[in-house]
């Protein structure tokens, strides 16, 4: 990839800069920033010797790729008013901006600028994890595709299940971290350490994703396999049936979804 502008230095940049630095889809030497902050700036350029040599409008003019970062109540109007002035029209945008859709974007950059619109994943530095993508009709795929695998998977998404996938496979990082912390903490109830719980507990994870991958069968099927009549798993699963595991992870994921799509106000 030839040169990327990154316009907002915040979290979610810092952490697509890294990734694909480890991943060498982009060159440090051809990645510049903007950001109100300068301190902000400064300490990623130092950090990841990132490009100092360029202006903002001569990077912005240098800048093949233009990723916006910044948050959905900044001022993405003067943003684009920057954008608009330097950059070339050609220059595809790549918006990071929860709930801002790509008819908003278009109408602050432009009708016919080439404009992706992804949710990245927070598992950036593991490589797993999907964004969801959605592309506008003249954005050139190919030679982009690999510098958004550099920060996770890509999930290619119709654009108004954007705000599903926001609420329920980006946020939904959180209720895999929440489930971990409370089977860990049920084995420490049982008797086992802290590290002995936790190491059986990412086994467990890891394995019953690689088992259901390999045996390409329902959840359900393997959990019958497991439990035999009136033994100790399904013991354990009657209590779980009679909680509200499934209703509240279930409503947690719709509350999500109510503010996503409260948030981008569609
Ligand atoms: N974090 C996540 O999990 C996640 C996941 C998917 C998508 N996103 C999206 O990613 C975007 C960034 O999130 P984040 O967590 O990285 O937020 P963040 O750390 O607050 O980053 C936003 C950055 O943009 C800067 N900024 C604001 N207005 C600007 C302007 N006019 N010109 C240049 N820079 C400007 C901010 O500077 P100041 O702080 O000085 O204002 C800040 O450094 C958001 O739109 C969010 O919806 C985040």
């Amino acid at each position: 990839m030839s040169h990327i502008h990154f316009f907002g230095a915040g979290q979610m940049a810092e952490a697509i800069i890294r990734a694909a630095l480890q991943r060498h889809t982009i060159a440090a030497g051809e990645v510049t920033l903007s950001d109100i902050d300068p301190a902000r700036i400064a300490l990623l350029r130092q950090r990841y010797h990132l490009n100092d040599d360029l202006s903002e409008s001569a990077a912005l003019s240098a800048a093949q790729y233009i990723v916006l970062g910044v948050r959905p109540q900044d001022d993405l109007a003067a943003v684009a008013a920057i954008i608009n002035q330097y950059a070339s029209p050609n220059a595809t945008v790549i918006s990071i901006i929860a709930g801002v859709t790509l008819e908003k974007l278009a109408a602050l950059l432009g009708d016919t600028r080439p404009i992706a619109r992804i949710i990245p994943n927070t598992l950036t530095d593991t490589g797993l994890g999907f964004s969801g993508v959605a592309f506008n009709p003249h954005v050139e795929r190919a030679p982009l595709l690999p510098f958004l695998e550099s920060f996770g998977k890509v999930m290619l998404l119709e654009e108004r299940l954007i705000d599903a996938f926001t609420a329920f496979a980006v946020a939904g990082i959180n209720y895999v971290y929440y489930f971990i912390e409370s089977l860990a903490d049920a084995g420490v109830l049982a008797g086992l350490t802290r590290t002995q719980s936790t190491q059986a507990v990412y086994e467990n994870l890891i394995g019953a994703v690689e088992m259901l991958k390999l045996k390409q069968c329902h959840p359900r099927q393997l959990m019958d396999i497991n439990n035999s009549p009136g033994g100790v798993g399904i013991n354990g699963i009657y209590e779980l049936n009679k909680s509200d595991f499934a209703a509240g992870l279930q409503q947690s994921v719709l509350a999500a979804l109510r503010r996503t799509t409260e948030l981008s106000g569609n």
